[in-house]
């Protein structure tokens, strides 16, 4: 492992708005109440990278309260110093697998999910470790609160079509679809923020496709 990584390991351990793996065990059903210290909904970013939406998305909503969960540490660093450089409260990080989600979250705790630029999995034997596979949404339904939205951009059309499938087979909610967000009508302040990975692939010329959906 490199210098960097490994100073970055340690310092992540020591931000106040980070929270790994166990040690957030005992926030499960009172993120608002004991780790953010108000009574504000919880949205959360899966597979979040440096953190571009939990942080940015914080700017914009003050009285909203963001979690951005992923097990790379050093990535979760960048967001979390960012965060704390500019004194912005309503952001926490959260070190786990996503597979473990709800041990760390109650039924209903969670107001809204965004998925950014996941790893698409292509391969059919991985279907199961895809973020959108209907193993992941179930654990999705129990967190979040009726009606909650699930966002996800992706520049992967197969994952954008896989995902879309599961939204028909499964009887749930869709309100956005494109496969082309930046020369849609939906490409707003919110949806143009842009995550480390998503400037890559504009930069390639790619698509960025999204999806907005809900379970009721
Ligand atoms: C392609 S990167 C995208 C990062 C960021 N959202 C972006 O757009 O720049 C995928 C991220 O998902 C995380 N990840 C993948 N599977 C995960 C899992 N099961 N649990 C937690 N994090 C996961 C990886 O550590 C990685 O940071």
């Amino acid at each position: 492992m490199g210098k960097d990584k490994l100073k970055r390991f340690a310092e992540v351990a020591t931000f106040p708005n980070v929270v790994q793996l166990d040690a957030g065990l005992p926030f499960k059903g009172k993120w608002a109440r004991d780790f953010f210290k108000n009574g504000n909904p919880v949205v959360l970013e899966l597979a979040c990278g440096k953190g571009e939406y939990t942080v940015n998305l914080a700017k914009l909503y003050p009285g909203k309260n963001f979690i951005g969960v992923d097990y790379k540490g050093n990535r979760i660093w960048r967001g979390a110093k960012d965060a704390l450089e500019d004194g912005i409260k309503n952001v926490g990080f959260l070190r786990i697998q996503i597979e473990t989600l709800l041990e760390y979250f109650a039924d209903g705790e969670v107001d809204e999910i965004w998925i950014t630029f996941p790893d698409p999995k292509p391969q059919v034997s991985r279907e199961k470790k895809r973020l959108t596979s209907p193993r992941f949404l179930v654990k999705y339904r129990h967190v979040l609160k009726p009606g909650g939205f699930i966002n996800l951009k992706t520049d992967n059309d197969g994952l954008h079509v896989y995902t879309a499938e599961k939204i028909e087979e499964l009887g749930l909610k869709l309100h956005v679809k494109t496969e082309d967000l930046y020369h849609s009508e939906f490409a707003d302040e919110v949806l143009s923020i842009k995550t480390y990975y998503e400037k890559k692939y504009l930069q390639d010329n790619k698509n960025i496709n999204y999806l907005k959906f809900s379970f009721q």
